[in-house]
């Protein structure tokens, strides 16, 4: 009789191990399921918070253009020159819901290959430079307006500080969209905020740069179709 309820208390124990083991193993594939989906920018909501309806929409964006599989950490891989990475989001985001698109144009041409412009770009970082630029619009006549740009130095390049010095977008809405090598956003959504504190500036989405020609999807989960 008491061999049997050792027995039975035993094998009770040993349920209770495998039971607590198996939440454990739960917990752990979802932690890794979650920071995956993160990184491949696979959980995305659409930005119900917008109204879109009978506003003006402008996408502007800069882009280096020919150096688009480079980070910050590893040498250039030159791809064309293409609209970049960033460009080719911006032509996404319009083919989901129109608008005009432009794009920043720097008074003075960057270096092409990715030592040099890697070397510019400190130096403008370092110093906070503006360097000027020119655009077609005007973005002060639009009601939302989508501002993309590639990650430099784990931050903006340094032309968007003078994108946003330029121009008065009290009342506005900004959607920040940016491509990078590893940096995600590199916390320029934030900046942006400090920039721009009587716009409502939106949460942004960030695309690596490399992945750009398979990630339309990604677009269209974050922009809803006009
Ligand atoms: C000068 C320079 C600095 C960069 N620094 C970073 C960086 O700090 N972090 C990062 O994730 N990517 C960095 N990148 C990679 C770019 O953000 C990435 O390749 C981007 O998609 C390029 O976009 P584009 O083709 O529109 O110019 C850097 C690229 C350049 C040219």
């Amino acid at each position: 009789m008491r061999r049997k309820l050792g027995r039975k208390m035993a094998i009770m124990l040993i349920m209770i191990v495998i039971l607590l083991l198996s939440v454990s193993c739960d917990k752990n594939n979802n932690g890794q399921i979650h920071e995956t989906a993160k990184k491949s920018n696979e959980k995305i909501s659409t930005n119900t918070d917008v109204d879109y309806i009978n506003k003006k929409i402008l996408i502007i964006y800069y882009s280096a253009a020919n150096l688009n599989d480079v980070d910050a950490v590893s040498s250039a891989t030159a791809v064309g020159d293409g609209d970049g990475a960033t460009g080719t989001f911006a032509k996404y985001i319009h083919d989901r819901i129109g608008g005009v698109v432009d794009r920043i144009i720097p008074d003075e041409d960057y270096p092409l290959d990715y030592d040099h412009i890697l070397e510019r770009a400190k130096k403008e970082k370092n110093a906070r430079e503006y360097p000027g630029f020119s655009l077609t619009t005007n973005p002060e006549d639009y009601d939302i307006i989508f501002v993309g740009y590639p990650i430099w130095s784990y931050d903006m390049p340094r032309v968007m500080y003078t994108f946003f010095a330029r121009y008065d977008f009290e009342g506005k809405t900004i959607i920040p969209f940016n491509t990078y090598g590893s940096s995600l956003d590199g916390g320029t959504y934030d900046k942006i905020r400090e920039l721009e504190p009587d716009a409502d500036v939106v949460d942004g989405l960030a695309i690596e740069g490399k992945s750009i020609d398979s990630s339309k999807k990604y677009v269209e989960q974050w922009v809803p179709e006009l």
